[in-house]
């Protein structure tokens, strides 16, 4: 019996999920790391601690599965999108990394939007978002031209890790459409992008499918695992590409919700050619030839955890939210909009700030606690809306997967909110389940994407929405949809003060 490890690389741990050949769990290990916001809006990790709590994945199942390292096969990667690493010729970190969450582009995202949106847009699909890895390049070429100067190498998260443990420069296509800087249709580095941006070719790694053999562990790179044969390593891909396969998403039919830190709403797209006109993100998918769009909410979990860790830090989560069952659909008329650090999807906004609406003496914590539970859904049902009304989606099923499936009465709600059945798997995972698929995909354990999905996935029984309270959030959704309007000029006033 051979094993495949998936390593999940996210923005608080780094989780690493050992499963056998009939898709069942052996071991798993997870190991933190920090999370630095220097400045306001900022925010920044250090690789090499990413690698730190990589080794420590390693040596913590070493200790745990006896012949974790006779019997490891295959490896790959599941990792945070977007966030920049920069390597100077002797492959050193320049600068603590740019994550996905940072927000101090918003004046290069308006320079490439002005200067080059249309040419942008037919070529990624997308448009300039201060997210993704473009705007944060050219961040540090304005303005730490001297680190700029000595970037001999741009990677990614998973890539640099990647890099430590087999010695080997890749991005998979999925990484490489969150950088801006990929043709999504002809699965190229875009040279005309590059050339406009001044950036050299040579700094990017060959962009790879996700499920493509890329080397094999280095003997020294884990240093206190030795392992008897060798261990095979798969490119690996964007984080919310892997969360899809591990949710088994494949066909368009099926929708996709995923809380975790950021919510993200994500169908399966056929082709790269759908015209969301940038208001939704269209990128290169793990499955080999496919694509998928996803909308984003920026602060998702996080909302429910910043809520909690201010008005509740005594209560743990489950004890938070016990007790939301019975608080009425909509909360009493408490509406909570989950912009705490500004919205992408639909807004594309970092100037908005949440609000929660309709306060009254009644009110007590649990209505705040649904009201910021529904409000996180509302978000994530503007993208659903987005793919209906752009690509007629219409999801007969939609997959919960992160915080929103751990409790029954937000499966509920997402049923009622989204007005379709809502599934959760059978044993959550994350996105180290699709990192471990793509392993065993590369590694030739199944013949088909669709035979590796029945062997890993498994699911729950299916929440139906509830007529009675599907009415009642048609009614509130478009109250919902109106305060962005009218907070936007709010926002912006106070934040001048
Ligand atoms: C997606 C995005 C986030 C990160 C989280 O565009 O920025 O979902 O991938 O790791």
């Amino acid at each position: 019996m051979s094993y495949v490890l998936g390593i999940d690389l996210g923005t608080s741990s780094l989780k690493g999920l050992l499963m056998n050949q009939q898709g069942e769990i052996v071991e798993t290990a997870t190991a933190s790391y920090e999370l630095y916001h220097p400045k306001p809006g900022y925010s920044e990790q250090n690789p090499e601690d990413w690698y730190t709590a990589c080794v420590e994945v390693f040596e913590q199942l070493n200790d745990q599965v006896e012949d974790f390292n006779d019997r490891l096969e295959g490896i790959s990667f599941s990792g945070q999108m977007h966030s920049l690493v920069l390597l100077d010729e002797n492959l050193e970190v320049l600068r603590p990394a740019i994550l996905w969450n940072d927000v101090r582009t918003t004046a290069e995202c308006d320079f490439i939007m002005s200067t080059f949106k249309d040419e942008l847009y037919d070529i990624t699909k997308n448009r300039a978002l201060e997210g993704f890895t473009l705007p944060k390049i050219l961040w540090v070429q304005k303005h730490e031209p001297e680190i700029w100067s000595q970037v001999a190498h741009i990677l990614l998260p998973k890539d640099y890790l990647r890099l430590k443990l087999t010695g080997q420069f890749h991005m998979d296509y999925s990484d490489a459409a969150g950088t801006l800087l990929f043709d999504i249709n002809q699965k190229k580095w875009s040279t005309s992008i590059l050339d406009q941006f001044n950036i050299p070719i040579n700094t990017l790694p060959e962009a790879v499918e996700a499920t493509a053999f890329v080397g094999v562990l280095k003997a020294d790179s884990v240093a206190n695992v030795i392992f008897t044969q060798e261990v095979k390593v798969f490119a690996g891909g964007a984080d919310n590409a892997c969360a899809a396969l591990g949710a088994g998403v494949m066909d368009t039919a099926t929708g996709m919700s995923s809380i975790g830190t950021s919510g993200v709403f994500l169908s399966y797209e056929e082709d790269g050619q759908s015209d969301y006109e940038g208001k939704l993100h269209l990128f290169n998918h793990v499955i080999p030839n496919a694509y998928y769009s996803m909308g984003v909410t920026l602060a998702a979990g996080h909302s429910l955890s910043w809520f909690k860790d201010n008005f509740a830090s005594d209560l743990s989560f489950d004890a938070l939210l016990d007790g939301i069952e019975s608080i009425p659909v909509g909360s009493n008329g408490l509406l909570f909009t989950p912009y705490i650090s500004g919205e992408r999807t639909p807004h594309i906004d970092s100037a908005i700030r949440g609000s929660f609406i309709g306060m009254d003496a009644s009110h007590h914590l649990t209505h705040f606690t649904r009201a910021v539970i529904e409000g996180i859904t509302f978000s994530l049902k503007d993208s659903q809306k987005l793919m209906d009304e752009a690509a007629q989606r219409h999801f007969k099923k939609i997959i919960s997967v992160g915080g929103g499936a751990q409790n029954k009465t937000w499966l509920q709600i997402q049923a009622d909110i989204f007005n379709a059945p809502v599934v959760a798997l059978s044993s959550e995972q994350g996105p180290g389940l699709g990192a471990a698929m793509i392993a065993a995909l590369g590694l030739k354990w199944f013949d088909s994407v669709v035979a590796c999905v029945e062997t890993f996935v498994q699911y729950k029984e299916a929440v139906n929405p509830i007529a009675e309270n599907v009415a009642q959030y048609e009614k509130i959704y478009p109250l919902y949809r109106k305060v962005y309007a009218q907070t936007k000029v709010l926002s912006a006033e106070l934040a001048q003060i």
